[in-house]
């Protein structure tokens, strides 16, 4: 019997062939530059990092860095009892591996991202599963296609903010959609790794750029179009960002580099590890 295609296998439309050749340089990305790199990035590259990271992930995995820390042991999204029925976004989602945990726990979770192929990997792994599916949403985090007050958290592992351009709107965006007293919680490149080589190795241990310099990591064509972008702010413009977009930070965690874990993930790496944080974990509570 014939089965009809799900739309969300199909390719995603528009995607660009692969570029190896991109220069790799410091300069300004606005918004939309920022936000057309990240999706077609993200829809080229989604199979390779699903291929690359995806047992390390889980399918129905919480785990906020490459350090391994998870939710169910940090516990930075509060109470698990108060999950049961909650609405819960989470941005950035990828695969949706989070929101799946989450989802197993009695939340309501829906996953958004700005990458179709990332979505779709998502259906697959549920289609997989043959359990329930979760919701997901393809959109900028820059403009949350939600209402006021939609939501009794928001959550993400490295999605969305480092690619975001303007970060103090994406924090007044989350702000609205959550409700009073909701937290919003995310990891992101501990800000110290920028003045860093992204390196593994020895390499990766002298400090060779500024801290201070929040000039965006670009990648472009040949014509000068981005095809990748990550934007730096400090940890203190994270802080005052999150503050003056009306949330209190409860807490900022570094996680350490645990004993036994070997496992590296691009420049995070036991030699690095050990030595300075590779994340930074801001949790905090919509006022
Ligand atoms: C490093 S992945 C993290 C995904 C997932 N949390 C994980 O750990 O695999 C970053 C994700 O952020 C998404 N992303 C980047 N920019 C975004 C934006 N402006 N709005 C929404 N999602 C974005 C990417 O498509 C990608 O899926």
């Amino acid at each position: 019997m014939a089965t009809t295609p799900d739309p969300l296998l199909e390719p995603a439309p528009g995607t660009l062939p692969d570029e190896d050749d991109d220069d790799a340089l410091r300069r300004s990305a606005e918004a939309g530059e920022s936000s057309r790199a990240s999706r077609h990035w993200w829809d080229r590259n989604a199979d390779e990092y699903q291929d690359e990271h995806g047992e390390f992930l889980g399918d129905d995995r919480f785990t906020w860095c490459p350090e391994g820390l998870d939710e169910g042991e940090a516990r930075l999204l509060g109470d698990p009892a108060s999950w049961k029925g909650a609405d819960i976004l989470e941005i950035g989602a990828g695969a949706a591996q989070c929101s799946r945990w989450l989802a197993a726990r009695g939340a309501r979770p829906v996953a958004l991202d700005i990458s179709y192929r990332q979505l779709q990997h998502s259906r697959r792994i549920d289609l997989g599963r043959g359990g329930p599916v979760v919701p997901v949403v393809q959109a900028d985090a820059a403009v949350l296609p939600f209402a006021d007050g939609s939501f009794d958290l928001a959550c993400s592992a490295y999605g969305a903010v480092p690619f975001s351009a303007d970060t103090e709107g994406l924090m007044r965006e989350v702000h609205r959609v959550l409700r009073p007293g909701g937290r919003w919680v995310f990891s992101v490149t501990h800000p110290i790794r920028w003045a860093f080589p992204d390196e593994p190795g020895v390499e990766g241990l002298t400090a060779t750029a500024s801290y201070f310099d929040r000039t965006p990591y670009v990648e472009q064509d040949e014509q000068g179009r981005a095809t990748y972008v990550e934007h730096h702010r400090t940890l203190g413009d994270r802080v005052r960002e999150l503050t003056g977009a009306g949330f209190r930070l409860l807490d900022l965690v570094e996680p350490e580099w645990p004993e036994g874990h070997e496992q590296e993930w691009g420049g995070w790496s036991p030699l690095r590890g050990r030595l300075f944080p590779g994340t930074a974990i801001f949790v905090s509570q919509r006022d």
